[in-house]
């Protein structure tokens, strides 16, 4: 089966190393070559430092090194895959103009998964001529390191979708939930709100970022804080996510006028080398 992954960011980057080490031929675009040149360089990074640490052999390493294409010209690239996974910004006009271009580019048994947070894959897959072949295969950061895809069918998404995006996660050694969509799907619901929430005390002077971290890692036993997931997760998109769950799930959703000033400010995580934190 041949994967292409639209869009090499953060999750574009990950999820085609992820298809790639689990054998899959595989080919990110994007309309970037600057963000594409960033992505080859993160994942020979990561081929090396997993090697190293005996998580990979040296036949995956050499399939990547010899499968994996960059292509920024959409149309060339998407005639042949059998399988989309998009990681576009979470902008609906983004989203929709690549879904069309994607129903018009590629096979029309082509499955078109996307790795939207929050939109509705319902929505996505009216885009197309073929919303039963439109799901959301939702994964977590970083890529790599996360176990969990979310699935999330759309209205018209059929069984036979599900199961086959089922089976791609599973090769890709992911573990799955398959949930019925509703904005924000399990994860970013709660995620944005608690994220959200931390910005607000922070607004109201409760803590340091420092202090509102420990006290969720050690009080309530997550892994990472959410000052330190917000910077990993990037502030814009933590942001996008919170506007579009406040336009349809209301007011809870509002985002943290602090968050939003972040934002303005080109302060958007590790990615820009500032966030909450700093990474200079
Ligand atoms: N960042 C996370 O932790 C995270 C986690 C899960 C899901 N997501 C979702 O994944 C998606 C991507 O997020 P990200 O954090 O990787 O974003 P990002 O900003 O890091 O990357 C987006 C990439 O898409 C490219 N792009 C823009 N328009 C394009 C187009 N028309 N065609 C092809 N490429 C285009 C950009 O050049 C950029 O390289 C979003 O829907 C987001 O909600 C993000």
């Amino acid at each position: 089966m041949k994967i292409l992954v639209v869009g090499s960011g953060v999750m574009g980057t990950g999820i085609a190393y992820a298809a790639a080490i689990s054998g899959f031929e595989t080919t990110i675009h994007d309309v970037s070559n600057e963000s594409l040149k960033k992505a080859e360089s993160s994942i020979t990074d990561l081929l090396s430092r997993q090697l190293a640490k005996g998580y990979l052999t040296e036949e995956q390493k050499a399939f990547v090194e010899n499968h994996l294409i960059y292509e920024t010209n959409l149309e060339k690239c998407a005639g042949d895959t059998d399988f989309v996974i998009e990681a576009v910004p979470e902008v609906k006009g983004i989203k929709q103009k690549v879904f069309e271009q994607l129903d018009r580019f590629t096979k029309k048994e082509t499955l078109l998964a996307t790795n939207t947070s929050t939109m509705s894959p319902t929505e996505i897959g009216s885009y197309t001529e073929r919303p039963d072949k439109v799901i959301a295969m939702h994964f977590f950061n970083p890529v790599h390191r996360m176990k969990l895809v979310e699935i999330a069918r759309g209205l018209e998404t059929s069984d036979e979708t599900v199961e086959v995006v089922k089976d791609v996660a599973i090769k890709m050694q992911k573990d799955v939930v398959v949930i019925n969509e509703m904005p924000g799907f399990v994860t970013s619901r709660i995620s944005s709100l608690v994220g959200n929430e931390a910005f607000n005390m922070l607004m109201e002077g409760v803590g340091t970022p420092e202090e509102i971290d420990r006290a969720i890692e050690l009080g309530l036993n997550y892994p990472m804080g959410p000052f330190k997931l917000g910077d990993l997760v990037g502030l814009d998109t933590r942001l996008n996510n919170l506007q579009y769950l406040h336009e349809t799930l209301g007011e809870r959703f509002k985002p943290s006028p602090l968050l939003v000033k972040y934002v303005k400010a080109g302060r958007l995580g590790r990615k820009t080398g500032k966030g909450v934190y700093s990474y200079e």
